[in-house]
């Protein structure tokens, strides 16, 4: 028996890659479904698909995950070859009743059942220390695992059909936009995998947030669907990744999934902070400077400015209606070809910080006035 160290792991993906890349390319079935009562036929055909080792491409209430049965090392390992994932960016395993959670983890802390009390099912991960049960293959090699509870019908049913706790990451090319809508699988995946289960927009539109609970003072890794302040209010102290406080990517990672570039539309974003009239005239400077150059500009705004931009998208102030937009726009950005997205920065509050951690990840400068 081969022992799966992250060298191996690496290795076996990299052959896996090779081996995939040479393949005839799979039909890949797309079936709506109904998502406020997802039709058990359709579940059925998904679950046999992930029951025999396959991968799935689900909605969840934050974005589509790509799904396959989290137990099972060679499952779990398509998984990271479709996406193109590298092998030490660990899975979210997903469940759909309680029960699951106490045979994947070693130890439950206080501050898990109550998150888990209030929140689940919802946006939220627990980062918790993994049990035996639990393939390093699933966790990238590390010794916790991270579990959430989805909220989405069609997730739940298609977890509880499959009889198996489920791994999924966002249902992209790795590095992309995560996709809020089957055609954003599709666009990515299509050809890779053996389903895509159509249940429509999701609705929160960036993932989960993610806690590591596995230390004495529990540690933000990544601000999501639930927020900083919704947190703190039921738990107290919590410390926040220094990786989401400034952009140091140099700084030793927690998370293995915080040191690689995310979320990335193909056009080079510019992330601008500051006053609103000092990052308005900001824009107009940087507009007029590309354009010069030949390029094509698109701008995101809070400030309904009309720019003489080839795509201008006004956020509004509506922090969920921005969260639910926002990898949809940056991947219609790329659909027109822009090279330059000039995108105002907002407050980091709320839903606002996992917002920003987005663009911030996604960008290519940032630019504080
Ligand atoms: O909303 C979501 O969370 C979506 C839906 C599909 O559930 N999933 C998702 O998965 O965003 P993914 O793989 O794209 O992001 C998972 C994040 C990565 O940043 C990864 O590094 C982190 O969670 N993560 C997973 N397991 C971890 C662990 N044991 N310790 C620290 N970070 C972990
Ligand atoms: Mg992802």
């Amino acid at each position: 028996m081969i022992k799966l160290t992250l060298d191996n792991i690496r290795t076996l993906n990299m052959t896996a890659d090779i081996l995939f890349k040479n393949q005839a390319k799979m039909q890949t079935k797309i079936l709506k479904i109904n998502p406020k009562k997802p039709q058990i036929s359709k579940i059925k055909q998904a679950a046999k698909i992930i029951k025999s080792g396959n991968l799935v491409a689900f909605p969840t209430e934050t974005v589509y995950g790509l799904g396959a049965n989290a137990l099972d090392s060679k499952s779990v390992k398509k998984i990271f070859i479709a996406k193109g994932r590298p092998s030490d960016n660990p899975l979210i395993i997903h469940i759909s009743d309680i029960a699951d959670l106490e045979i994947l983890v070693d130890y439950i802390p206080n501050t898990a059942h109550e998150l888990i009390d209030k929140f689940w099912p919802g946006p939220l991960t627990l980062v918790l220390k993994k049990s035996k049960l639990v393939p390093k293959i699933t966790t990238g090699g590390i010794n916790t695992v991270a579990i959430r509870m989805p909220e989405n019908k069609i997730a739940q049913a298609l977890i509880r059909e499959s009889g198996v706790p489920i791994a999924a990451p966002s249902a992209n090319i790795s590095g992309r936009p995560s996709p809020t809508t089957s055609e954003h699988v599709s666009n990515d995946l299509d050809g890779k995998i053996s389903m895509i289960l159509d249940g429509g927009k999701t609705n929160i539109g960036i993932e989960s947030t993610v806690i590591d609970l596995s230390r004495k003072t529990p540690l933000l890794l990544r601000p999501g669907g639930v927020t900083l302040e919704q947190l703190q209010y039921i738990i107290g102290k919590i410390t926040i990744h220094p990786i989401l406080q400034e952009r140091k990517t140099k700084l030793i990672s927690r998370s293995p999934g915080m040191k690689y570039r995310h979320y990335s539309p193909n056009a080079k974003i510019i992330l601008i902070d500051g006053p609103n009239d000092k990052v308005q005239d900001k824009i107009l400077r940087l507009l007029s400077q590309f354009k010069k150059q030949g390029k094509k500009v698109g701008i995101m705004t809070t400030v309904n400015t009309r720019y003489k931009s080839d795509m201008t998208v006004f956020l509004g102030n509506n922090l969920d209606v921005m969260a639910a937009n926002l990898f949809k726009t940056f991947r219609e950005f790329d659909a027109k070809k822009i090279d330059v997205i000039l995108v105002q920065g907002i407050s980091r509050k709320g839903l606002g910080l996992g917002i920003m951690n987005r663009v911030e990840k996604a960008a290519y400068k940032k630019i504080k006035i």
